[in-house]
Protein backbone atom coordinates (compact mmCIF):
# COMPACT_ATOMS: atom_id res chain seq x y z
CA UNK A 1 0.00 0.00 0.00
CA UNK A 2 2.65 2.51 1.06
CA UNK A 3 5.01 2.13 -1.77
CA UNK A 4 2.42 2.08 -4.50
CA UNK A 5 1.19 5.14 -2.81
CA UNK A 6 4.47 6.43 -3.29
CA UNK A 7 5.27 5.33 -6.51
CA UNK A 8 1.99 6.94 -7.40
CA UNK A 9 3.21 10.35 -6.15
CA UNK A 10 6.62 10.07 -7.70
CA UNK A 11 4.74 9.60 -11.08
CA UNK A 12 2.85 12.95 -10.18
CA UNK A 13 6.36 14.93 -9.44
CA UNK A 14 7.07 13.33 -13.22
CA UNK A 15 4.04 14.63 -14.83
CA UNK A 16 4.44 18.21 -13.04
CA UNK A 17 8.22 17.81 -14.91
CA UNK A 18 6.72 16.65 -17.99
CA UNK A 19 3.89 19.78 -18.14
CA UNK A 20 7.20 21.69 -17.51
CA UNK A 21 8.85 20.45 -20.71
CA UNK A 22 5.93 20.54 -22.78
CA UNK A 23 5.26 23.89 -21.17
CA UNK A 24 1.28 22.94 -21.76
CA UNK A 25 -1.45 22.34 -18.78
CA UNK A 26 -1.26 18.72 -18.00
CA UNK A 27 -4.82 17.57 -16.19
CA UNK A 28 -3.43 15.56 -12.91
CA UNK A 29 -5.32 13.26 -10.89
CA UNK A 30 -3.34 12.42 -8.09
CA UNK A 31 -3.73 12.70 -4.47
CA UNK A 32 -2.28 16.09 -4.39
CA UNK A 33 -4.22 17.66 -6.98
CA UNK A 34 -0.91 19.15 -8.57
CA UNK A 35 -1.65 21.39 -11.71
CA UNK A 36 -0.30 24.67 -13.45
CA UNK A 37 -1.55 27.89 -12.52
CA UNK A 38 -1.42 31.07 -14.14
CA UNK A 39 -1.04 34.69 -12.20
CA UNK A 40 -4.60 36.38 -13.76
CA UNK A 41 -5.98 38.51 -11.56
CA UNK A 42 -6.61 41.71 -13.27
CA UNK A 43 -10.03 41.58 -12.91
CA UNK A 44 -9.74 44.01 -9.68
CA UNK A 45 -7.05 46.17 -10.67
CA UNK A 46 -9.93 49.08 -11.89
CA UNK A 47 -11.41 48.90 -8.28
CA UNK A 48 -7.97 49.32 -6.85
CA UNK A 49 -6.34 52.26 -8.86
CA UNK A 50 -9.79 53.62 -8.11
CA UNK A 51 -9.91 53.53 -4.41
CA UNK A 52 -5.96 54.77 -4.67
CA UNK A 53 -7.34 57.70 -6.96
CA UNK A 54 -9.97 58.68 -4.60
CA UNK A 55 -7.86 58.43 -1.55
CA UNK A 56 -7.17 62.09 -0.29
CA UNK A 57 -4.04 62.90 1.20
CA UNK A 58 -3.20 66.35 3.13
CA UNK A 59 -1.83 68.95 0.79
CA UNK A 60 1.32 68.92 3.52
CA UNK A 61 2.94 67.16 6.16
CA UNK A 62 1.60 67.74 9.47
CA UNK A 63 5.16 68.07 10.75
CA UNK A 64 7.41 68.62 8.28
CA UNK A 65 10.47 68.97 10.15
CA UNK A 66 10.33 65.26 11.28
CA UNK A 67 10.87 63.87 7.77
CA UNK A 68 10.19 60.04 7.88
CA UNK A 69 11.55 59.59 11.60
CA UNK A 70 7.95 59.24 12.61
CA UNK A 71 6.81 56.74 9.93
CA UNK A 72 6.60 57.28 6.20
CA UNK A 73 6.86 60.67 4.80
CA UNK A 74 3.53 62.23 3.24
CA UNK A 75 6.11 63.22 -0.09
CA UNK A 76 6.98 59.80 -0.48
CA UNK A 77 3.68 58.61 -0.35
CA UNK A 78 2.30 60.50 -2.65
CA UNK A 79 4.11 59.83 -5.49
CA UNK A 80 4.03 56.31 -5.00
CA UNK A 81 0.04 57.07 -5.12
CA UNK A 82 0.49 58.93 -8.26
CA UNK A 83 2.74 56.20 -9.90
CA UNK A 84 0.66 54.00 -9.15
CA UNK A 85 -2.16 55.23 -10.96
CA UNK A 86 -0.29 56.69 -14.20
CA UNK A 87 2.42 54.73 -14.75
CA UNK A 88 1.50 51.23 -13.21
CA UNK A 89 0.47 48.52 -15.39
CA UNK A 90 -0.65 45.17 -13.98
CA UNK A 91 -0.74 43.40 -16.95
CA UNK A 92 2.89 43.95 -17.51
CA UNK A 93 3.81 42.80 -14.23
CA UNK A 94 1.12 39.68 -14.62
CA UNK A 95 2.96 39.15 -17.63
CA UNK A 96 6.74 38.91 -15.47
CA UNK A 97 5.50 36.54 -13.22
CA UNK A 98 4.45 34.43 -15.59
CA UNK A 99 7.30 33.91 -17.44
CA UNK A 100 7.98 31.23 -14.80
CA UNK A 101 6.31 28.05 -14.22
CA UNK A 102 3.05 27.98 -11.65
CA UNK A 103 1.42 25.32 -10.12
CA UNK A 104 -1.11 24.67 -6.77
CA UNK A 105 -1.39 21.79 -5.33
CA UNK A 106 -3.05 19.98 -2.33
CA UNK A 107 -1.61 19.52 0.64
CA UNK A 108 -2.93 19.20 4.17
CA UNK A 109 -6.31 20.88 3.31
CA UNK A 110 -4.70 23.61 2.28
CA UNK A 111 -4.42 24.95 -1.63
CA UNK A 112 -0.66 25.62 -1.97
CA UNK A 113 0.86 27.97 -4.47
CA UNK A 114 4.37 27.91 -5.45
CA UNK A 115 6.95 28.34 -8.44
CA UNK A 116 9.21 25.50 -9.61
CA UNK A 117 11.65 26.31 -12.30
CA UNK A 118 13.93 23.08 -12.78
CA UNK A 119 17.39 23.48 -14.37
CA UNK A 120 18.41 21.95 -17.04
CA UNK A 121 21.01 20.06 -14.90
CA UNK A 122 20.05 16.79 -13.86
CA UNK A 123 22.54 16.74 -11.10
CA UNK A 124 21.29 20.09 -9.65
CA UNK A 125 20.42 20.64 -6.19
CA UNK A 126 16.61 20.93 -5.15
CA UNK A 127 16.18 24.41 -3.18
CA UNK A 128 13.20 25.83 -1.29
CA UNK A 129 13.10 29.46 -1.28
CA UNK A 130 10.82 31.23 1.80
CA UNK A 131 9.70 34.75 1.54
CA UNK A 132 8.08 36.76 4.41
CA UNK A 133 6.24 39.74 5.38
CA UNK A 134 5.53 42.26 3.71
CA UNK A 135 7.07 39.85 1.13
CA UNK A 136 6.03 37.53 -1.09
CA UNK A 137 6.88 35.24 -3.92
CA UNK A 138 8.39 38.21 -6.23
CA UNK A 139 11.47 38.52 -3.50
CA UNK A 140 12.66 35.74 -5.42
CA UNK A 141 11.78 36.60 -9.08
CA UNK A 142 15.08 38.15 -10.06
CA UNK A 143 17.72 35.11 -8.75
CA UNK A 144 15.31 32.57 -10.25
CA UNK A 145 17.44 32.08 -13.47
CA UNK A 146 20.57 32.61 -12.41
CA UNK A 147 19.78 30.02 -9.77
CA UNK A 148 18.81 27.21 -12.20
CA UNK A 149 21.92 27.89 -14.88
CA UNK A 150 25.18 25.49 -14.35
CA UNK A 151 27.13 27.81 -12.67
CA UNK A 152 30.42 27.19 -10.59
CA UNK A 153 31.12 28.01 -6.41
CA UNK A 154 34.10 30.34 -5.30
CA UNK A 155 36.12 26.68 -5.80
CA UNK A 156 34.95 26.09 -8.64
CA UNK A 157 32.69 23.02 -8.24
CA UNK A 158 29.54 22.71 -10.98
CA UNK A 159 26.28 24.25 -8.78
CA UNK A 160 22.78 24.77 -10.08
CA UNK A 161 19.51 24.23 -8.83
CA UNK A 162 15.50 23.16 -9.25
CA UNK A 163 14.01 25.93 -7.65
CA UNK A 164 11.01 26.14 -5.77
CA UNK A 165 9.56 29.37 -4.10
CA UNK A 166 6.14 28.87 -2.40
CA UNK A 167 3.37 31.29 -0.79
CA UNK A 168 3.52 30.95 2.90
CA UNK A 169 -0.37 29.50 4.10
CA UNK A 170 -2.19 32.76 3.89
CA UNK A 171 -0.17 35.04 1.05
CA UNK A 172 -1.04 35.34 -2.05
CA UNK A 173 -2.40 32.60 -3.88
CA UNK A 174 -1.97 30.10 -0.78
CA UNK A 175 -4.95 29.61 1.25
CA UNK A 176 -5.12 30.83 4.79
CA UNK A 177 -4.11 28.16 7.10
CA UNK A 178 -6.43 26.87 9.86
CA UNK A 179 -5.87 29.26 13.43
CA UNK A 180 -3.66 27.30 15.50
CA UNK A 181 -1.69 26.84 12.16
CA UNK A 182 2.50 28.15 12.93
CA UNK A 183 5.74 27.76 11.01
CA UNK A 184 6.55 24.27 12.18
CA UNK A 185 3.63 23.12 10.45
CA UNK A 186 4.46 24.76 7.41
CA UNK A 187 7.49 23.10 7.56
CA UNK A 188 5.35 19.84 7.27
CA UNK A 189 3.62 20.97 4.72
CA UNK A 190 6.89 22.43 2.57
CA UNK A 191 8.44 18.95 3.34
CA UNK A 192 5.92 17.06 1.93
CA UNK A 193 5.82 19.57 -1.34
CA UNK A 194 9.26 18.87 -1.88
CA UNK A 195 9.57 15.08 -1.34
CA UNK A 196 6.21 13.87 -2.55
CA UNK A 197 4.69 16.07 -4.58
CA UNK A 198 8.21 16.71 -6.62
CA UNK A 199 9.97 13.59 -5.95
CA UNK A 200 12.80 15.18 -4.36
CA UNK A 201 14.62 13.02 -1.79
CA UNK A 202 16.91 15.80 -0.23
CA UNK A 203 16.72 19.20 -0.74
CA UNK A 204 18.63 22.20 0.31
CA UNK A 205 16.22 25.57 1.75
CA UNK A 206 17.16 28.98 2.61
CA UNK A 207 14.53 31.50 4.45
CA UNK A 208 14.66 34.89 5.18
CA UNK A 209 12.45 37.04 7.79
CA UNK A 210 8.97 35.02 8.70
CA UNK A 211 10.59 32.29 5.95
CA UNK A 212 13.52 31.87 8.37
CA UNK A 213 10.67 29.79 10.56
CA UNK A 214 9.60 27.18 8.01
CA UNK A 215 13.39 26.58 6.81
CA UNK A 216 14.94 26.30 10.22
CA UNK A 217 11.76 24.10 11.20
CA UNK A 218 12.87 21.75 8.16
CA UNK A 219 16.44 22.01 9.20
CA UNK A 220 16.06 20.75 12.69
CA UNK A 221 12.83 18.50 12.37
CA UNK A 222 13.31 16.88 8.79
CA UNK A 223 17.33 16.40 8.57
CA UNK A 224 16.81 13.47 6.93
CA UNK A 225 15.17 15.55 3.54
CA UNK A 226 16.72 18.86 4.55
CA UNK A 227 20.49 18.67 3.44
CA UNK A 228 21.60 22.29 3.87
CA UNK A 229 19.99 25.74 4.94
CA UNK A 230 20.81 29.18 4.45
CA UNK A 231 19.53 31.95 5.79
CA UNK A 232 19.19 36.11 6.39
CA UNK A 233 17.48 35.82 9.28
CA UNK A 234 16.73 33.46 12.13
CA UNK A 235 13.75 32.36 13.98
CA UNK A 236 15.53 33.65 17.74
CA UNK A 237 15.46 37.08 18.97
CA UNK A 238 18.52 39.04 18.47
CA UNK A 239 20.55 39.83 21.21
CA UNK A 240 20.87 43.72 22.11
CA UNK A 241 24.23 45.34 22.85
CA UNK A 242 24.22 44.29 26.61
CA UNK A 243 23.57 40.67 26.08
CA UNK A 244 25.95 40.32 23.69
CA UNK A 245 28.78 41.94 25.99
CA UNK A 246 27.49 39.38 28.90
CA UNK A 247 27.93 36.82 26.66
CA UNK A 248 31.41 37.88 25.78
CA UNK A 249 30.83 38.77 22.30
CA UNK A 250 32.22 41.44 20.55
CA UNK A 251 31.49 42.72 17.47
CA UNK A 252 34.38 42.37 15.57
CA UNK A 253 34.30 45.40 12.49
CA UNK A 254 32.54 48.34 12.12
CA UNK A 255 29.90 46.89 9.36
CA UNK A 256 28.61 44.52 12.26
CA UNK A 257 28.35 47.30 14.76
CA UNK A 258 26.59 49.25 12.48
CA UNK A 259 24.08 46.55 12.11
CA UNK A 260 23.77 45.96 15.74
CA UNK A 261 22.59 49.35 15.43
CA UNK A 262 20.09 48.64 13.37
CA UNK A 263 18.30 46.38 15.26
CA UNK A 264 18.62 48.38 18.47
CA UNK A 265 16.75 50.92 16.31
CA UNK A 266 14.09 48.19 15.40
CA UNK A 267 13.57 46.87 18.47
CA UNK A 268 13.14 51.00 20.17
CA UNK A 269 11.28 52.58 17.57
CA UNK A 270 10.38 50.06 14.69
CA UNK A 271 8.48 46.83 16.31
CA UNK A 272 5.09 48.82 17.20
CA UNK A 273 3.81 46.70 13.42
CA UNK A 274 5.20 43.59 15.34
CA UNK A 275 3.09 43.72 18.39
CA UNK A 276 0.03 44.97 16.58
CA UNK A 277 -0.07 42.09 14.13
CA UNK A 278 0.94 39.78 17.13
CA UNK A 279 -1.74 40.90 18.84
CA UNK A 280 -4.88 41.92 16.99
CA UNK A 281 -4.31 41.58 13.40
CA UNK A 282 -7.65 41.67 13.57
CA UNK A 283 -8.01 45.81 13.55
CA UNK A 284 -5.10 46.42 11.50
CA UNK A 285 -6.22 43.21 8.75
CA UNK A 286 -9.64 44.60 8.36
CA UNK A 287 -8.78 48.26 8.90
CA UNK A 288 -6.27 48.09 5.17
CA UNK A 289 -8.36 44.82 3.70
CA UNK A 290 -9.91 46.79 1.13
CA UNK A 291 -7.87 49.91 1.29
CA UNK A 292 -4.74 49.93 -1.08
CA UNK A 293 -3.75 53.14 -0.12
CA UNK A 294 -3.54 51.94 3.41
CA UNK A 295 -1.64 48.90 2.58
CA UNK A 296 1.21 50.84 1.05
CA UNK A 297 1.33 53.29 3.40
CA UNK A 298 1.93 50.14 5.58
CA UNK A 299 4.00 48.00 3.85
CA UNK A 300 5.84 50.51 1.66
CA UNK A 301 7.29 51.96 4.96
CA UNK A 302 8.72 48.39 5.48
CA UNK A 303 10.04 48.39 2.01
CA UNK A 304 11.64 51.76 2.26
CA UNK A 305 13.15 51.62 6.19
CA UNK A 306 14.43 48.00 5.89
CA UNK A 307 16.26 47.99 2.65
CA UNK A 308 19.69 50.06 1.86
CA UNK A 309 18.83 53.59 1.43
CA UNK A 310 20.47 53.43 -1.92
CA UNK A 311 17.43 50.84 -3.02
CA UNK A 312 16.32 50.84 -6.67
CA UNK A 313 20.57 51.58 -7.69
CA UNK A 314 22.21 48.92 -8.97
CA UNK A 315 22.57 46.12 -7.89
CA UNK A 316 18.99 46.87 -6.16
CA UNK A 317 15.90 45.97 -8.03
CA UNK A 318 13.79 47.61 -5.42
CA UNK A 319 12.15 50.33 -6.83
CA UNK A 320 8.83 52.17 -6.53
CA UNK A 321 7.35 50.02 -9.30
CA UNK A 322 8.30 46.65 -7.16
CA UNK A 323 6.54 48.05 -4.14
CA UNK A 324 3.77 49.00 -6.06
CA UNK A 325 3.45 45.50 -7.51
CA UNK A 326 4.25 43.46 -4.20
CA UNK A 327 1.31 45.56 -2.46
CA UNK A 328 -0.72 45.30 -5.49
CA UNK A 329 -0.05 41.57 -5.09
CA UNK A 330 -1.04 41.86 -1.89
CA UNK A 331 -4.72 43.98 -2.19
CA UNK A 332 -5.49 41.69 -5.58
CA UNK A 333 -4.92 38.45 -3.65
CA UNK A 334 -7.28 40.03 -1.01
CA UNK A 335 -4.67 38.13 1.85
CA UNK A 336 -3.16 41.36 3.69
CA UNK A 337 -5.68 40.15 6.34
CA UNK A 338 -4.48 36.55 6.44
CA UNK A 339 -0.98 37.10 5.75
CA UNK A 340 -0.45 39.65 9.10
CA UNK A 341 -1.83 36.61 11.29
CA UNK A 342 1.41 34.66 10.88
CA UNK A 343 2.46 37.17 13.39
CA UNK A 344 -0.48 36.35 15.90
CA UNK A 345 -0.53 32.55 14.99
CA UNK A 346 3.32 32.46 15.91
CA UNK A 347 3.80 34.55 19.35
CA UNK A 348 7.44 32.25 19.79
CA UNK A 349 8.18 32.29 16.10
CA UNK A 350 11.61 34.48 17.17
CA UNK A 351 12.72 31.88 20.14
CA UNK A 352 14.74 33.91 23.00
CA UNK A 353 16.91 30.94 23.88
CA UNK A 354 19.67 29.60 21.14
CA UNK A 355 19.67 25.66 20.96
CA UNK A 356 21.31 24.04 18.56
CA UNK A 357 19.49 21.58 15.51
CA UNK A 358 19.09 18.30 15.78
CA UNK A 359 21.27 17.60 12.28
CA UNK A 360 24.65 17.64 10.59
CA UNK A 361 23.75 19.33 7.75
CA UNK A 362 25.61 22.48 7.01
CA UNK A 363 23.96 25.76 7.77
CA UNK A 364 24.84 29.33 5.96
CA UNK A 365 24.43 32.38 6.61
CA UNK A 366 24.25 36.07 4.63
CA UNK A 367 24.06 39.39 6.67
CA UNK A 368 23.29 42.62 4.91
CA UNK A 369 23.82 46.19 6.00
CA UNK A 370 20.54 47.74 6.22
CA UNK A 371 18.81 44.16 7.78
CA UNK A 372 16.39 45.10 10.62
CA UNK A 373 18.12 42.58 12.53
CA UNK A 374 21.76 41.00 13.00
CA UNK A 375 23.42 38.15 14.12
CA UNK A 376 27.15 37.62 14.63
CA UNK A 377 28.50 34.26 13.40
CA UNK A 378 28.87 33.62 16.78
CA UNK A 379 25.45 33.20 18.02
CA UNK A 380 24.95 31.83 14.49
CA UNK A 381 26.92 28.76 15.19
CA UNK A 382 24.53 28.25 18.13
CA UNK A 383 22.27 27.20 16.28
CA UNK A 384 23.26 25.05 13.61
CA UNK A 385 26.32 23.72 11.76
CA UNK A 386 27.39 26.76 10.64
CA UNK A 387 30.03 26.21 7.35
CA UNK A 388 29.80 29.52 6.02
CA UNK A 389 29.51 33.21 7.03
CA UNK A 390 29.23 36.18 4.68
CA UNK A 391 28.28 39.76 5.46
CA UNK A 392 27.63 42.31 2.55
CA UNK A 393 27.93 46.03 2.51
CA UNK A 394 25.39 46.40 -0.02
CA UNK A 395 21.53 45.61 0.60
CA UNK A 396 18.87 44.98 3.79
CA UNK A 397 15.95 43.21 4.63
CA UNK A 398 14.58 41.38 0.89
CA UNK A 399 18.82 39.97 -0.48
CA UNK A 400 16.49 39.01 -3.60
CA UNK A 401 15.19 42.28 -4.24
CA UNK A 402 18.05 44.62 -2.84
CA UNK A 403 20.96 42.55 -3.53
CA UNK A 404 20.39 39.70 -6.04
CA UNK A 405 23.31 39.22 -7.30
CA UNK A 406 24.86 38.68 -3.81
CA UNK A 407 22.52 36.16 -2.85
CA UNK A 408 23.01 34.17 -5.71
CA UNK A 409 26.43 33.66 -5.44
CA UNK A 410 25.87 33.34 -1.78
CA UNK A 411 23.01 30.43 -2.31
CA UNK A 412 25.57 28.44 -4.89
CA UNK A 413 28.00 28.28 -2.44
CA UNK A 414 25.78 25.37 -1.13
CA UNK A 415 27.22 23.52 -3.68
CA UNK A 416 30.87 23.27 -1.87
CA UNK A 417 28.86 21.43 1.34
CA UNK A 418 26.52 19.31 -0.80
CA UNK A 419 27.02 15.44 -1.00
C1 LIG B 1 -7.45 35.53 -17.72
O1 LIG B 1 -8.79 35.16 -17.44
C2 LIG B 1 -9.71 35.64 -18.41
C3 LIG B 1 -11.11 35.24 -17.97
O2 LIG B 1 -11.35 35.68 -16.67
C4 LIG B 1 -9.40 35.05 -19.76
O3 LIG B 1 -10.23 35.61 -20.72
C5 LIG B 1 -7.94 35.36 -20.13
O4 LIG B 1 -7.59 34.71 -21.31
C6 LIG B 1 -7.00 34.91 -19.02
N1 LIG B 1 -5.65 35.32 -19.31
C7 LIG B 1 -4.61 34.47 -19.26
C8 LIG B 1 -3.26 35.06 -19.53
O5 LIG B 1 -4.75 33.29 -19.00
C1 LIG C 1 -8.93 60.21 -10.71
O1 LIG C 1 -10.20 60.69 -10.43
C2 LIG C 1 -10.53 61.89 -11.11
C3 LIG C 1 -11.94 62.33 -10.68
O2 LIG C 1 -12.03 62.39 -9.31
C4 LIG C 1 -10.51 61.68 -12.61
O3 LIG C 1 -10.72 62.91 -13.28
C5 LIG C 1 -9.15 61.12 -12.99
O4 LIG C 1 -9.16 60.77 -14.37
C6 LIG C 1 -8.82 59.88 -12.18
N1 LIG C 1 -7.46 59.47 -12.49
C7 LIG C 1 -7.15 58.20 -12.76
C8 LIG C 1 -5.73 57.92 -13.12
O5 LIG C 1 -7.98 57.31 -12.71
C1 LIG D 1 -5.87 23.03 15.45
O1 LIG D 1 -7.25 23.27 15.18
C2 LIG D 1 -7.89 22.18 14.54
C3 LIG D 1 -9.30 22.62 14.15
O2 LIG D 1 -9.90 23.39 15.11
C4 LIG D 1 -7.87 20.96 15.49
O3 LIG D 1 -8.48 19.86 14.85
C5 LIG D 1 -6.43 20.64 15.80
O4 LIG D 1 -6.36 19.60 16.76
C6 LIG D 1 -5.70 21.85 16.36
N1 LIG D 1 -4.27 21.53 16.49
C7 LIG D 1 -3.58 21.75 17.58
C8 LIG D 1 -2.13 21.37 17.54
O5 LIG D 1 -4.07 22.21 18.59
C1 LIG E 1 32.43 36.01 30.07
O1 LIG E 1 33.73 36.26 30.51
C2 LIG E 1 33.82 36.36 31.95
C3 LIG E 1 35.21 36.82 32.33
O2 LIG E 1 36.18 36.15 31.56
C4 LIG E 1 33.46 35.00 32.55
O3 LIG E 1 33.48 35.08 33.95
C5 LIG E 1 32.04 34.63 32.10
O4 LIG E 1 31.71 33.32 32.54
C6 LIG E 1 31.90 34.67 30.58
N1 LIG E 1 30.51 34.50 30.22
C7 LIG E 1 30.10 33.66 29.28
C8 LIG E 1 28.62 33.58 29.02
O5 LIG E 1 30.88 32.98 28.61
C1 LIG F 1 18.30 13.66 13.05
O1 LIG F 1 17.68 13.93 14.30
C2 LIG F 1 17.65 12.83 15.20
C3 LIG F 1 16.95 13.28 16.46
O2 LIG F 1 15.68 13.75 16.15
C4 LIG F 1 19.08 12.38 15.51
O3 LIG F 1 19.02 11.24 16.31
C5 LIG F 1 19.82 12.09 14.21
O4 LIG F 1 21.16 11.81 14.49
C6 LIG F 1 19.75 13.24 13.26
N1 LIG F 1 20.31 12.87 11.96
C7 LIG F 1 21.22 13.57 11.31
C8 LIG F 1 21.63 13.04 9.97
O5 LIG F 1 21.71 14.60 11.74
C1 LIG G 1 22.67 36.73 -13.61
O1 LIG G 1 23.66 36.33 -14.51
C2 LIG G 1 23.99 37.32 -15.48
C3 LIG G 1 24.97 36.70 -16.46
O2 LIG G 1 26.05 36.19 -15.76
C4 LIG G 1 24.51 38.56 -14.79
O3 LIG G 1 24.78 39.57 -15.72
C5 LIG G 1 23.49 39.06 -13.77
O4 LIG G 1 24.01 40.13 -13.02
C6 LIG G 1 23.10 37.94 -12.82
N1 LIG G 1 22.03 38.39 -11.98
C7 LIG G 1 21.97 38.04 -10.70
C8 LIG G 1 20.76 38.51 -9.98
O5 LIG G 1 22.80 37.36 -10.17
Amino acid sequence: MYSSRLLLTQLAGLSALVSLSLAAPVEHVDAFGLKPFVVNISKGVPRMLDLVNQTRLPDRPEYAALGSSAGIALDVLKRLQTEWTDDFDWHREETDMNKYNHFTAHIEGLTVHFIHQRSSDPHAIPLLLNHGWPGSFLEFLPVISNLTDKATTSTGKPVSFHVVVPSLPGFAFSSPPLANWTVDDTARVWNTLMTRVLGYKTFATFGTDWGAGPAYSLYDNFNTSTRAAHFAFLPFFPLTPDQLAEQNITLSSSLEQSEEQNFVEWTTTGNAYFMEQTTKPNTIGLALQDNPGGQLAWMGEKFISWSDPRAGTPPSLLNSNEILRSVSLYYLTRSFLSSVYIYFQNPHGFKSSYTKAQTDAPLLFSSFRYNVAFWPPALVEQVGNLVLYKNHEFGGHFPGLDNPPALVDDLREIGNYWV
